[in-house]
C-alpha cells in the first residue's frame, strides 16, 4: 500500500522543480526581454516644478534678452540656416564634435550618418563644435565646414568641460533654425547610432501613444553621485556647481532624442538654470525643473555594445567608444551581410545589454571611463 503513495509524492516533487524552473524563465524573460525595445518611463518628476507651458518665439526672444542665470552670449560662426528650411524634417541628428576630430566626422559621414540613405530625405546629421585654440586645427574646420556643409559652430572655446555651452548650442539652433523638424537626438563622434531603427522607433511609438509632444527619451542614469575628487576627473564636479550629493534622473550624454516641444522648454529651462560642466547631468536638472519625464529605451546603450551583424542592424540605436577606423570596418560588415538574428542570439544580446546597463548604474567607472581628462 505505501509503495503505492510514493509515485504521486514523486512525481509532485518533479512537478514542482518543472514549475519553479518554469517561473524562473518567466521572470528572467520578463525581466530581462520582453521589454527590450519598450521604454520605460521615469515618472519620478511628477511633482513638476512648472506646468508643461506652451513657449512661443516671443517668449524664447524674450526670455534670451533678459537677465537670466545662464545667459548663452555667443556668436554663431556658422549656422546652416537652409539645412533645415523644408517642412518635411522628421528627425535632425546632432552629432557633438571636437574640432580636431575631421576623422570621426569623416567616418560618421561615409557610415551612418550618410544622409542619402534617407531617400525621402527627411532625416539630417550634422556637427557641433566651438572654436579650437589651435589656428590650424580651426582654419581646417572652417575649410571642412565650407566643403561639407554639415557644421554648426558657435565662437565658444572648445572643451570638455564646456559641454554644456555646447548642448546649449545645439537647442538655440535648433529653436531658431529648425523649429519645423520633429526630433532633435544628440549624440557624440565616437557613437554608431541607427538611424533607420530609431526612425522606426519613432513611428511606431508615434502610431502608438500620441508622442508628437513631451519626449526625452535615452539611456536612464538613475542615484549618479558626483565626482568629488580629484579635480582633474573627468567627472570631477565642485560643491559649487552642484551641491547635493545625488543627480536627479537624467539620461546618458551618448545618446537622447527629444520632440521639438521639448527642445523648446528645454531651451528656456537653461537660460534660467546657472551651468554644471556634465551636459546630461545639467539636463537632467533642467528636465527636472521644467518637469519633462525622462523615458528609458532599451535600445539606447552607452557602453561599447558587442558587436554582431544582427544587433547593430536591428537592436540597438546607440552604442559607444568606436574610433573611426572600427565604425568603418562594422559598417562594411553590415553592408555585406545577411541581417536576421536568430532568436538565440537576440535573446543573449538583449540579456546582456540589460545587465551591462543595470551593473553599469552600480560600477559606472567600468563602463563610462572615469579617470583625468586627456584634450
Ligand atoms: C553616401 O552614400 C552614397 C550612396 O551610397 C554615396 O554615393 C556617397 O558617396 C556616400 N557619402 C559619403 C560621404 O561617403
Ligand atoms: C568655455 O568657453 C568660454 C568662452 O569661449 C571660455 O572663456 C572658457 O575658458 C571655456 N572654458 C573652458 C573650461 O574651456
Amino acid at each position: 500500500m505505501a509503495g503505492r503513495y510514493k509515485f504521486p509524492v514523486q512525481r509532485s516533487k518533479t512537478a514542482v522543480h518543472l514549475l519553479a524552473v518554469t517561473i524562473f524563465i518567466l521572470i528572467v524573460n520578463i525581466a530581462f526581454w520582453t521589454d527590450f525595445n519598450h521604454i520605460v518611463r521615469y515618472g519620478h518628476y511628477r511633482e513638476a516644478t512648472r506646468k508643461p507651458s506652451k513657449i512661443d518665439d516671443l517668449f524664447i526672444r524674450k526670455t534670451e534678452l533678459s537677465p537670466v542665470a545662464n545667459p548663452h552670449r555667443h556668436r554663431f560662426v556658422s549656422t546652416l540656416e537652409n539645412k533645415c528650411k523644408q517642412k518635411n524634417v522628421f528627425l535632425v541628428v546632432v552629432v557633438t564634435s571636437s574640432p580636431a576630430h575631421a576623422k570621426h566626422r569623416n567616418a560618421i559621414r561615409k557610415t551612418w550618418g550618410n544622409e542619402t540613405m534617407f531617400p525621402q530625405g527627411n532625416v539630417r546629421v550634422l556637427f557641433a563644435l566651438g572654436r579650437s585654440d589651435d589656428a590650424q586645427v580651426e582654419n581646417a574646420v572652417q575649410v571642412e565646414a565650407k566643403a561639407r556643409g554639415d557644421i554648426i559652430q558657435e565662437d565658444f572655446r572648445d572643451s570638455y568641460r564646456n559641454m554644456t555651452t555646447k548642448t546649449v548650442m545645439i537647442l538655440r539652433w535648433a529653436v531658431t533654425f529648425c523649429s519645423g523638424a520633429k526630433y532633435v537626438m544628440k549624440t557624440d563622434d565616437d557613437m554608431f547610432v541607427n538611424i533607420k531603427t530609431l526612425v522606426r522607433h519613432l513611428e511606431t511609438l508615434q502610431r502608438e501613444v500620441d508622442l508628437s509632444s513631451g519626449l526625452f527619451m535615452g539611456a536612464i542614469q538613475t542615484g549618479v553621485h558626483p565626482v568629488r575628487s580629484p579635480p582633474n576627473d573627468r567627472y570631477y564636479v565642485s560643491r559649487e556647481e552642484f551641491n547635493e550629493d545625488v543627480y536627479p534622473d537624467y539620461l546618458s550624454g551618448t545618446g537622447y532624442v527629444m520632440s521639438m516641444d521639448t527642445v523648446r522648454r528645454f531651451y528656456v529651462a537653461a537660460l534660467m538654470t546657472p551651468p554644471m560642466p556634465m551636459e546630461d547631468v545639467y539636463m537632467g536638472i533642467c528636465a527636472q525643473r521644467e518637469g519633462i519625464t525622462p523615458w528609458d529605451h532599451s535600445g539606447f546603450t552607452f557602453h561599447r555594445f558587442g558587436f554582431t551583424v544582427c544587433t547593430h542592424s536591428h537592436q540597438i540605436v546607440t552604442s559607444h567608444h568606436y574610433t573611426p577606423t572600427e565604425l568603418l570596418a562594422m559598417w562594411e560588415a553590415l553592408q555585406t551581410s545577411p541581417t536576421e538574428c536568430g532568436w538565440l542570439r537576440s535573446y543573449f544580446s538583449i540579456l546582456y545589454a540589460k545587465l551591462v546597463k543595470r551593473f553599469s548604474m552600480i560600477f559606472p567607472c567600468l563602463f563610462m571611463g572615469c579617470g583625468a581628462i586627456e584634450e
